[in-house]
């Protein structure tokens, strides 16, 4: 529940005050890492000698963008998931390389216990990647984001402890510009090829404040679930979300810089996405996203290089003027009736789900489609109508199941692969055809909704769209840019532990 009204305009002005003593604004890092990997040739478990000399070589890496970050005034960096060491472990030592994750390592104590790692590298026992990240933190004077593993013995005297005797966790550390840990989070919504990893019994909400506003953690697949990522933002009010992730890109709605830019903009939040650079597994695309859109942002998959970005943001983006408003997500669209009865209609899949979908047949119009209780509007007009690409409206209400369970409300507009409206769905990643205008909008659920808008070529449109607080995702000028999706893309977690429904409803 919110404070009465004036109460908290005295908290928000109160809370103006202070912070306009503290910086205004700050400078962010993130760095996409391309991962070198443990040698597969060896069929040999990796000593701990050889598995740090692994570590160090990532870590030259790192260090290398973290001096420059630090050199340009930057006051925090955040590095990727999987980005010391790479991933594909096993759990056991019998495992085909890379073999087991245990000599990589290392017991991560609670931020509580006031350590520097740097100046006191053995208090906790052997911690050779901890005492360098700190180290780095400290020698370069900035805020360090790394993703380590971590372990913790236990016993039977736990009924829930592991057969090998420990937990093993990954886990985001933080290191502050003394090279003090101030932050471990161990990663909740651990992905399907995570067996190395436990994960812990609780979600941790992770916060520490700076001088630059209040900071929160989470990982990867982690941003598609409540707990923690929505629990940080809505209710431990953080500023900024540092995300360190190995992000393989699913178009038409997961590909990294778009559905990361469309979190920062649907809950309002600064986020800082290092992803690893690994083109075979499609990962590529890291950014640095303020409410209002992308400050910047990589994506290539074209050649292997890591990339270092650099954005200014501001501290407490919620008291910023260029704050967008608070929206509620079906206003408008509850205030119209149906704009179309469509005869057209058909299914097709995207990722999994089954959409319904119609054509925009004609160079402009308004256009309707529902599926179940979500009911998609869509008015626009093309700069042009190409006789050989195709474009639909789509409307998917339902619960996803497949590499997770969660429960999606979508309202989208996209480019079909090919004419064959049975391609439509597929992934696509260039068009040709620009938009004089659009307004998407749709009867959700849910008051979790990302905007995405997708240009051609997988660039995003800073600047060139917004959403009302009626709920309408609408273009502010032409679109600079073919477009290959625009899409609301809404996330009902209360629904994620429904039951599937037996068969997809009737067609339509
Ligand atoms: C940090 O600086 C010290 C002394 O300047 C140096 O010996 C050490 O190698 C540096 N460590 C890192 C990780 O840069
Ligand atoms: C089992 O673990 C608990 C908690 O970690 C510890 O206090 C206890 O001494 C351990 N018992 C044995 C037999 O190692
Ligand atoms: C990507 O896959 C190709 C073909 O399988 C292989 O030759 C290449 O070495 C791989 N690249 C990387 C960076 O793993
Ligand atoms: C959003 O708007 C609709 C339609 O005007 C209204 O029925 C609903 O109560 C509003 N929701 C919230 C959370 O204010
Ligand atoms: C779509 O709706 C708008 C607003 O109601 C109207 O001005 C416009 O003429 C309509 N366009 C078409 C092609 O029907």
């Amino acid at each position: 529940m919110l404070p009465p009204q004036p109460l908290l305009r005295t908290a928000v002005f109160a809370l103006a005050v202070l912070q306009a003593l503290a910086a205004d604004t700050f400078i962010a890092a993130v760095y996409e890492h391309a991962v070198i990997l443990p040698d597969a040739a060896t069929a040999e478990p990796v000593s701990p000698h050889d598995a740090l000399a692994l570590m160090n070589k990532n870590m030259d890496v790192l260090e290398g963008a973290i001096k420059e970050a630090a050199q340009q005034g930057t006051h925090i960096i955040v590095t990727p998931e999987d980005g010391i060491y790479g991933w594909g472990f096993s759990r056991e030592n019998t495992h085909p390389p890379p073999g087991t994750i245990s000599p990589y390592l290392e017991d991560i104590p609670d931020p509580a216990v006031d350590w520097i790692p740097c100046t006191d590298p053995t208090r906790f026992g052997p911690a050779p990647a901890q005492e360098r990240l700190s180290c780095m933190a400290r020698n370069h004077s900035i805020y360090v984001v790394a993703n380590i593993g971590d372990k913790k013995a236990c016993n039977s005297s736990d009924p829930g402890c592991p057969s090998d005797g420990r937990y093993q966790y990954n886990t985001d550390v933080v290191f502050d510009p003394e090279g003090k840990l101030v932050a471990r989070y161990h990663k909740y919504n651990l992905f399907i090829s995570e067996a190395q990893f436990n994960h812990p019994k609780e979600p941790e909400a992770i916060t520490f404040e700076t001088p630059f506003g209040k900071f929160g953690i989470f990982t990867c697949f982690d941003i598609l679930f409540h707990e923690p990522a929505v629990v940080l933002v809505s209710k431990l009010q953080v500023d900024t979300v540092l995300f360190p992730t190995a992000w393989m890109n699913v178009l038409p709605f997961l590909t990294a810089v778009e559905f990361h830019s469309a979190w920062a903009m649907g809950m309002g939040v600064n986020f800082l996405a290092a992803d690893r650079h690994h083109t075979n597994l499609s990962m590529t695309g890291s950014g640095i996203y303020a409410p209002d859109g992308a400050r910047t942002y990589y994506y290539n998959m074209k050649t292997e290089d890591g990339r270092l970005l650099i954005a200014e943001l501001d501290s407490h983006p919620r008291l910023s003027p260029a704050f967008p408003p608070a929206v509620n997500w079906s206003s408008y669209a509850l205030s119209v009736e149906r704009f179309s009865l469509n005869d057209h209609e058909f299914r097709g899949l995207i990722f999994h789900d089954s959409f319904i979908f119609t054509e925009l047949t004609k160079p402009e119009g308004n256009l309707t489609v529902c599926q179940k209780d979500l009911c998609c509007h869509l008015s626009y007009r093309m700069a042009g109508k190409q006789e050989d690409e195709v474009y639909v409206l789509g409307a998917f209400d339902g619960l996803h199941v497949v590499e997770g369970q969660y429960y999606l409300q979508i309202c989208t507009l996209l480019k079909c692969r090919s004419t064959d409206l049975k391609t439509c769905g597929q992934p696509v990643e260039t068009a040709q055809t620009k938009f004089e205008m659009f307004s998407l909008s749709g009867t959700f659920g849910t008051n979790y909704v990302f905007p995405e808008v997708l240009y051609s070529g997988v660039q995003l449109a800073p600047g060139e769209f917004e959403v009302l607080n009626d709920g309408r995702l609408i273009s502010k000028t032409m679109t600079t840019k073919p477009v290959v999706t625009v899409t609301l893309f809404g996330r009902w977690y209360e629904k994620d532990h429904l039951k599937q429904d037996p068969d997809p409803p009737a067609f339509p």
